[in-house]
């Protein structure tokens, strides 16, 4: 694991952009596809901005870019204001040039008996695509990485999971209530995370210090799923004054 701390989230967010848009860049010139695993919540949010910058007025393209998101709230329509859908066309997908059959968002609504099938083919279309070329992850106060929460199976893939109460929590002060927040969620797994040939893990603000400093400095323990990124063989951290960790 690569350990960079920087002066603030923005610093963090502007060098994680400007890395992956070379990344994207590169692949074009030999006109190879760009797989790109994505992220939702406050974290990544600067980041999808300086990339939707370097589009409108650097001529990024995202043509080659294929996408695949982490993680959907079961129960929430995409015009719902916090689904991750909505969250992603607001923050990226509507202000590039990405073309829409190369978006994959999990689908949070549906039935129960076509879910396993989903994911499995989910799974098949990463696979399909050559796997992901560099997933950006964020991490839950709690330790999670998508919504593989706590205690989950380390050998996961993508499926559809209970929300833990403490994830839910976090998640209210966004819905108005506690009632309101899903129980369940389609994730990505733990192997799918991990599979990834590359990872960008983002960790920023005082609320994440402990937790970071937990997942990548203590031991490996699925009671924190982010530590396992330990075990990654390339994943680099952008972390900020809050959540640093100096060596
Ligand atoms: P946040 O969420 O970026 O809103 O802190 C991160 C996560 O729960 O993975």
């Amino acid at each position: 694991m690569l350990i960079e701390n920087y002066k603030s989230a923005y610093l963090a967010s502007l060098e994680a952009a400007e890395r992956i848009a070379t990344q994207i860049s590169n692949a074009q010139e030999k006109n190879e596809n760009f797989v790109l695993g994505l992220a939702t919540g406050s974290t990544p949010i600067n980041l999808y901005q300086e990339l939707v910058r370097m589009h409108k007025r650097e001529g990024l393209s995202f043509q080659n870019v294929h996408t695949f998101n982490l993680d959907e709230y079961c129960g929430l329509r995409k015009t719902h204001m916090e689904s991750y859908y909505y969250f992603m066309y607001e923050h990226l997908f509507s202000h590039i040039d990405i073309p829409t059959k190369n978006i994959r968002i999990p689908n949070g609504m549906l039935q129960e008996n076509d879910v396993h099938n989903y994911c499995l083919d989910y799974e098949f279309q990463i696979s399909e695509l050559g796997g992901i070329d560099l997933q950006i992850l964020g991490i839950g106060s709690n330790g999670h990485i998508g919504f593989n929460e706590p205690n989950c199976d380390v050998e996961s893939i993508t499926r559809k999971t209970e929300l833990s109460q403490s994830t839910r929590n976090d998640a209210t002060p966004s819905f108005g209530r506690l009632s309101c927040v899903p129980t369940q969620a389609i994730t990505m797994g733990m192997q799918t995370i991990l599979n990834a040939k590359e990872i960008y893990f983002l960790a920023f603000g005082e609320a994440k210090k402990d937790i970071v400093e937990t997942a990548l400095t203590k031991e490996i323990s699925i009671e924190v799923p982010a530590s396992f990124l330990q075990t990654h063989n390339k994943c680099t951290a952008f972390l900020d004054q809050y959540t640093c960790i100096k060596n």
